[in-house]
């Protein structure tokens, strides 16, 4: 029970990486916000369940709110009702995200807004509504709170052809670091994770092995498979416990070893 008594918003957590975090904080004692455009999950290899309702069926304590994150009056009621149920913020993970893939003059500009409206904006709206509520609230121990951003190690390197998507997930690594720095002295530990590939719905037919898009991803990976959700909920429980207690504006690789070479 690393996060008994802590309060946690988790965006895009119907599906994938999101429901991992959220099913793994709430087991962990958390009590949770689960939060996402949709309550059914794209792809779940468990029960196909909305996430909160899961949570609360096993015991856990967890309020589902819709939220696009792309929209400031839908991620404002998202942190304040955190606030109303729970009292606080201690934990925000900011997972919601779309992916593509396209060169440069195969991206329309519509296509970079709707990108960078979720994946960029999305993280601008909902760290700046949460740390205005987590400056404001008595820190547990030396921490006031902290906030996670799921990144990609794309965001790190320059994929071939996913233009929009690798410029706004490096957009987010950099978010991470200068909120640390900027939020540090209140007491914010600010970190990022930079997934490898991870199955899940995102990239639809990915379950299919025998996809050689899939397999060159596994065969690339020094460590012989491929990531699971659960993977990255790991690494997130860690950045959210009282074991990270001196790191800040970290990116934190979970890729198997991809970046390694
Ligand atoms: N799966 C991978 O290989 C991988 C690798 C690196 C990074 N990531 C990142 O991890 C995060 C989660 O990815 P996933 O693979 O679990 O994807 P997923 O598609 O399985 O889940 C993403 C969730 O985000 C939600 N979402 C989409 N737009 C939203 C919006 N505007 N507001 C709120 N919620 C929204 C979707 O409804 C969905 O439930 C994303 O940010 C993604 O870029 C994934």
């Amino acid at each position: 029970m690393r996060l008994q008594g802590r309060v946690a918003v988790v965006t895009g957590a119907a599906s994938g990486i999101g429901r991992a975090i959220a099913r793994r904080y709430a087991a962990e004692g958390a009590s949770v916000v689960v939060s996402d455009v949709r309550s059914e999950p794209i792809y779940d290899g468990t029960s196909g369940r909305p996430t909160a309702e899961e949570i609360v069926e096993s015991g856990g304590v967890a309020v589902y709110q819709q939220c696009d994150v792309s929209r400031t009056d839908q991620v404002e009621a998202l942190m304040q009702r955190a606030v109303d149920e729970y009292g606080r913020i201690d934990i925000l993970v900011n997972n919601a995200g779309l992916v593509q893939s396209s060169t440069i003059l195969g991206t329309s500009e519509d296509d970079w807004d709707r990108l960078m409206g979720v994946n960029l904006r999305g993280q601008f709206l909902c760290c700046k509504a949460a740390l205005s509520r987590m400056v404001e609230q008595e820190p547990i121990g030396e921490v006031r709170g902290r906030i996670i951003n799921v990144a990609s190690q794309h965001g790190m390197v320059g994929p071939p052809e996913f233009f929009a998507y690798a410029v706004s997930k490096g957009g987010m690594v950099q978010m991470t670091r200068q909120l640390a720095v900027d939020y540090g002295r209140l007491g914010v530990l600010v970190n990022g994770i930079a997934p490898g590939r991870i199955v899940t719905g995102t990239h639809p037919g990915e379950i299919d092995m025998s996809d050689p898009v899939l397999e060159y991803s596994r065969s690339r990976t020094p460590f012989h498979r491929l990531g699971r959700p659960e993977d990255i909920a790991g690494a997130a429980l860690f950045l959210g416990s009282d074991d990270c207690s001196y790191i800040s504006g970290h990116n934190l690789l979970v890729d198997g070893g991809w970046m390694a070479y």
